[in-house]
């Protein structure tokens, strides 16, 4: 196995190009099922999870080449409906394939995706959708078995006890494609994943209304063509490297990204005392003085993503004063407050909250990486610490940031890999 060792102390500068999301590609490259025809899609960051969903697409019958940035994939006659337990425990959002192989092919056995380190994971919201619809669902053997005789429109409430629900939306909206009628889907999630993936449908030829809002409605097609589409960037990449020039005092110019998407993370950053503009070729970051605690609620979208909640708390580590950090999407996403404390911060949790008193400087140390984002955290950390830190478990970075030593060190950062002991 593999580690990635940091050398801290300097200053980030230079230019850095943002991937394509991981998150939008993933539901894409799983909505191709419902074509009948080839998809082009573009943008496609290289990276584990991706090479998760090829090998997924290949085992229910898909024909994928996988190229460089771009991924084409093209039916065949032999079209299977099961998910197995080998790739979906491998990757939770193999679960997106349930709702293109209801829709398409009226049957679908997914492997039950269970929890994560980040806390549970539920799928009530995925079933709840997909049964409006008209599916049977049943779990057997560690298995959603599903099957449809018919779809009808429906419409459906998808908001849980954590309000919205990314890849519930998506599964739902991808089934109701080919349901009879009208489905309406109240309190969908407005992740612009969500509307990437609603964008690729309407190319395919789906009817789709209010994607990136609440109420989406979708109106029952007949068949779906092949599409060619490029993926947006990532938005929680963007937002990793905003906090790496910060946490840096560096001053980098990052290319190829969408700031519409990330409005919430620039509030709170910009409050922190980090100046993001646009320049000719891309966003500057870099501090504007000395930066302030602040106080972060993560929610869905609009809101402050989760999924940049690890990174933020990072920041904050070596930042003056009192910061809380709440966590509102997966109550119990701290492993990293642990590691983090390892490298002399100082945080404790408060239930879902996690109280951060800004420390001078953090020491380099051995940490574990525990899931994709409380990764890049230590990454972050390991960036502005005295001395070298070891991150072991890299595979979870791999999953999730193309080339993130390559694209660190082109910022100046001494980041590399080695042999675990
Ligand atoms: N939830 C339910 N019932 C369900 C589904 C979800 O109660 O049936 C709850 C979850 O437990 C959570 C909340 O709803 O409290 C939101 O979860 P959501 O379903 O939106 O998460 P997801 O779709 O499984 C995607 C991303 C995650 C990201 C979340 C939240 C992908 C492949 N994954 O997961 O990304 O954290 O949305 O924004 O799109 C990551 O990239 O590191 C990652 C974990």
């Amino acid at each position: 196995m593999e580690k990635l060792v940091v050398e801290g102390g300097v200053r980030l500068r230079g230019t850095v190009e943002i991937s394509g999301a991981k998150n939008s590609c993933l539901p894409i490259m799983a909505a191709t099922i419902l074509a009948d025809e080839r998809c082009v899609i573009k943008n496609v960051p290289s990276l584990a999870d991706i090479t998760t969903m090829v090998r997924l697409l290949k085992t229910l019958g898909m024909r994928v080449e996988y190229e460089g940035d771009t991924v084409v994939i093209e039916p065949t006659k032999e079209r299977k409906f099961i998910a197995p337990y080998k790739l979906v425990s491998t990757m939770r959002a193999s679960v997106c394939v349930l709702g293109p192989l209801i829709g398409k092919i009226r049957q679908a056995e997914v492997s039950f995706p269970g929890g994560c380190v980040i806390g549970p994971r539920p799928i009530d919201l995925h079933l709840k959708g997909l049964t409006a619809l008209g599916a049977e669902l049943k779990i057997q053997r560690g298995y959603i078995i599903a099957k449809a005789k018919r779809l009808r429109g429906a419409t459906i409430y998808l908001g849980g006890h954590f309000g919205s629900s990314v890849l519930a939306t998506a599964n739902t909206m991808m089934a109701a494609v080919f349901a009879e009628g009208k489905t309406i889907i109240e309190n969908a999630a407005c992740e612009p994943e969500v509307q990437d993936l609603a964008d690729f449908l309407i190319k395919m030829g789906a009817s789709i209304k209010g994607q990136g809002t609440p109420r989406v409605e979708v109106l029952g097609v007949k068949k779906l063509t092949g599409a060619e589409h490029s993926v947006i960037p990532d938005r929680i990449e963007t937002g990793t490297y905003t906090i790496a020039a910060a946490i840096t005092d560096g001053d980098i110019i990052i290319k190829g990204t969408r700031l519409d998407h990330l409005t919430a993370v620039i509030d709170n950053l910009t409050e922190a005392g980090v100046s993001i503009t646009h320049v000719k070729g891309g966003v500057r970051v870099r501090r504007r003085g000395g930066l302030s605690p602040i106080d972060v609620t993560t929610l869905p979208y609009p809101g402050f993503p989760t999924d940049m909640q690890a990174q933020t708390m990072a920041l904050m580590t070596m930042t003056k004063g009192i910061s809380v950090i709440t966590e509102k999407i997966y109550p119990e996403r701290f492993i990293h407050v642990s590691e983090l404390n390892r490298m002399g911060a100082e945080i404790h949790l408060e239930g879902s909250s996690a109280i951060v008193r800004g420390v001078k400087q953090l020491s380099g140390a051995p940490v574990m990486a525990s899931d994709l984002r409380a990764s890049a955290a230590m990454v972050l950390a390991g960036l502005a610490a005295d001395g070298r830190t070891d991150i072991s478990r890299v595979y979870h970075l791999d999953r999730g940031y193309e080339q993130i030593e390559e694209k660190m060190n082109t910022l100046g950062a001494r980041i590399w890999r080695e042999k675990e002991d």
